[in-house]
């Protein structure tokens, strides 16, 4: 068999609306899993996933009604993306303590329900499945080292890494067959990283856009941005049996912008 394969398990993926959770929902329908696509209510339907759940990671009740709908509907799940996600760009004295809890909230208090919520259902799964479930938390490079104008970020992504690690260790001291990995991406060209360059000028850390763009671009070893469907690549192989021995690891997908 193929160790990427993942015919035969059913997969989750929050924010599944934009860049990289389209992008991961596709991959991950490509490589053969059935995907509950999730994201805000505004939503519509995502393409690849063989169905649509409104969840709006903050809101606990819905992931417990989430778990029991994938119950009643699908009787198993093998792998749950954590993805959602807000950035805030912003100066520290700028930054109201509504905007601070609200990314605390969506980052961290998010993959920490869907952690919780969806456990039961993996470790069952998990059991007949080759490497077992897993769990992908995106987290980023802002996870790795500080970034100027993005402490709440930086924070956030910090804590879903050790939120990982944990999980990873947890689920080994009790045998179950759970693996977790955080994965870091670099700049990546997605509806963020468009918020961010206008945060930025408004901020006043570049003049324009196209200053944003080149700066950010070079701070890659490549020279360039990535792309979601590269992130995406990684994360389906952290899903598949070929990363059977992969947990509490962090996957840097970053053109080696953290190389130096
Ligand atoms: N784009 C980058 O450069 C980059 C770099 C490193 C890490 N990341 C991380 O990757 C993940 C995906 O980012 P992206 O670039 O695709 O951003 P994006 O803005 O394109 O997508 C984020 C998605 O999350 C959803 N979302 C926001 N709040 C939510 C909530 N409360 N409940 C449910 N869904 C919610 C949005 O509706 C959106 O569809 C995020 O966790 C982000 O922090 C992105």
């Amino acid at each position: 068999m193929n160790a990427f394969d993942l015919h035969g398990t059913v997969a989750l993926v929050t924010g599944a609306g934009g860049g990289i959770g389209s992008a991961t929902v596709r991959a991950l329908a490509d490589a053969g899993a059935v995907v509950i696509a999730t994201d805000r209510p505004a939503q519509a339907e995502i393409a690849g996933a063989r169905s649509y759940r409104p969840l709006d990671v903050t809101d606990e009740s819905a992931w417990n009604a989430l778990a029991h709908f994938i119950e009643g509907e699908h009787g198993r799940l093998d792998i749950v993306v954590n993805n959602a996600g807000i950035s805030v760009t912003n100066r520290i004295v700028d930054t109201t303590l509504a905007e601070f809890r609200k990314c605390m909230a969506v980052n961290v208090e998010g993959v920490f329900l869907g952690t919780r919520a969806m456990e039961p259902l993996l470790a069952r799964s998990g059991k007949d499945r080759k490497g077992g479930s897993a769990i992908v938390n995106l987290s980023s490079v802002g996870g790795l080292r500080g970034a100027a104008f993005m402490t709440t970020y930086t924070t956030s992504k910090g804590a879903v890494k050790l939120f990982t690690k944990s999980t990873a260790m947890e689920y080994a001291a009790l045998g179950l067959p759970i693996r977790a990995n955080s994965v870091h991406p670099g700049g990546i060209d997605t509806g963020m990283m468009d918020t961010i360059y206008a945060r930025y000028i408004e901020t006043g850390l570049f003049a324009d856009e196209e200053t944003a763009r080149a700066t950010i671009s070079a701070s890659h070893a490549l020279g360039r941005m990535g792309t979601a469907e590269e992130i995406a690549g990684g994360i389906v192989y952290l899903c598949s049996p070929a990363a059977s021995f992969v947990t509490g690891s962090e996957l840097v997908i970053d053109g080696g912008m953290t190389a130096h």
